[in-house]
């Protein structure tokens, strides 16, 4: 196998070798690597399992992180219903956990859009390995160190800047193969009474809503209330709260703080811990169901574009997302099928996207020579994208959305 790619062989959160396969997507590129040509690239294995001993939910292999995150071309603030999201975040985690003179870190900060939405009261650092992203957040005035976080990186930041009081990590810890490391870092930077905040897509949500395009490379980890729990209490840590928010198809955000700081869990961790035994997630075959589920899907969304492809007809992508990627990857859809994908981030616009090197063009190319149809790869954006003025004008002209997930349908 490829240097580039390691097997796990062992559970992520609790160490088990008990892994059992339920999901295989075959082999594809990583699915943010867009090409400046159409050329060959490195595919790798896409294989989920869940772990019989903690029914934690991850991927088979991990690809070398420098190739997936060195050069990133996802920029949190292109999407412009997220700020919306990451304002009011950053309002609650002030309003309940921040008192004077607080420091917050934020782990995997992007373009620094979550941090620069703190008042001026709070100190903020960010933490982002992508170095042209990391420079974007900069410009925005938010400082920030190009690291992967780790233990190392933790004790740093504690002794040059002190301990956080709030550590952030939004979208990124399912991301990070080392959970144990990140724990051991947040360990070390977290103030006795301090809390570590992180988002992640919700497993019930991708399981329940069919989301197997959430599964990518980059996504090592796909997180349950009780997998926090399991990881948390190896650190002397638990999770104190949970909330449900409805971005990126349904996402978790968990509070975890010390044993010691003495706060009891709330009763929606206990609910959303009984809901997860309940859907049978800790059992195999949800999972089993889940990846029949997939296999249906991709019979019909591949039937469905063979017939629309019959009438004289354009068909375009819509948002030239990291899951649409894997959408198009998995069900052998290419540029015979799509005529491009438009997406508002200006570092894709001129790409090809990977693996199956559709062009990735400006929306300006489809407000002014609109196609029959658009196929929503940014299905989580669905209701702002359906509410725009532009998007309302295409479908009175006549113009319609394709959706893939939950289930393929027209609208
Ligand atoms: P996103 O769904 O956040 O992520 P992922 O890549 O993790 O699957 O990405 C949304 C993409 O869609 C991003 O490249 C910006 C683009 N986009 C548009 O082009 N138009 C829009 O109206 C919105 C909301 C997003
Ligand atoms: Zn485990």
């Amino acid at each position: 196998m490829s240097a580039n790619v390691t097997v796990r062989h062992r559970c992520r959160v609790c160490d088990s070798h008990r892994l059992y396969s339920f999901l295989d997507l075959g082999e594809m590129p990583p699915a943010n690597a867009f090409l400046d040509k159409p050329s060959g690239q490195e595919s790798f294995p896409l294989e989920a399992v869940v772990c019989e001993d903690c029914d934690h939910v991850q991927l088979r292999h991990t690809v070398d992180p420098e190739l997936l995150f060195g050069e990133y071309h996802y920029f949190s603030s292109a999407s412009a219903p997220m700020s919306e999201h990451f304002d009011a975040y950053a309002d609650a985690v002030d309003d309940r956990y921040l008192d004077t003179d607080p420091f917050v870190v934020e782990i995997g900060s992007n373009d620094g859009v979550l941090l620069s939405q703190f008042p001026d009261r709070v100190g903020v650092l960010g933490v982002e390995p992508a170095a042209n992203v990391a420079e974007a957040a900069r410009e925005r005035g938010v400082e920030t160190l190009v690291e992967f976080f780790g233990s190392d990186v933790g004790a740093r930041i504690r002794d040059n800047y002190g301990r956080a009081d709030a550590i952030l990590a939004n979208n990124v810890v399912g991301h990070i193969d080392d959970l144990h490391g990140l724990m051991t870092g947040v360990d070390t930077l977290l103030a006795s009474q301090g809390v570590f905040v992180v988002e992640v897509p919700y497993l019930v949500d991708t399981v329940a809503n069919n989301q197997f395009d959430q599964i990518y490379h980059e996504h090592l980890s796909y997180f349950s209330v009780r997998s926090f729990q399991r990881l948390a209490e190896q650190f002397d840590m638990r999770v104190v709260d949970v909330e449900r928010q409805s971005v990126h198809g349904g996402t978790i955000r968990v509070h975890i703080q010390r044993q010691a700081a003495g706060r009891s869990p709330t009763r929606m961790v206990r609910d959303l811990e009984t809901l997860e035994l309940a859907l049978g997630l800790d059992g195999r075959e949800a999972y089993d169901e889940f990846a029949h589920r997939v296999d249906r899907t991709r019979t019909g969304i591949t039937k469905l574009f063979d017939r629309l492809k019959t009438g004289d007809v354009t068909i375009v992508g819509y948002g030239a997302t990291a899951k649409g990627n894997v959408l198009l990857n998995y069900c052998d859809i290419g540029p015979e099928t799509l005529a491009y994908i438009l997406d508002t981030t200006p570092a894709k616009q001129g790409t090809y996207s990977p693996g199956m090197h559709v062009p990735v063009r400006e929306p300006a190319v489809f407000y002014e020579d609109p196609p029959e149809y658009a196929v929503l790869l940014a299905w989580n954006y669905r209701d702002a994208i359906l509410r725009n003025e532009a998007e309302r004008e295409f479908r009175k002209a006549g113009g319609q959305f394709v959706l893939p997930i939950p289930a393929v349908d027209i609208i």
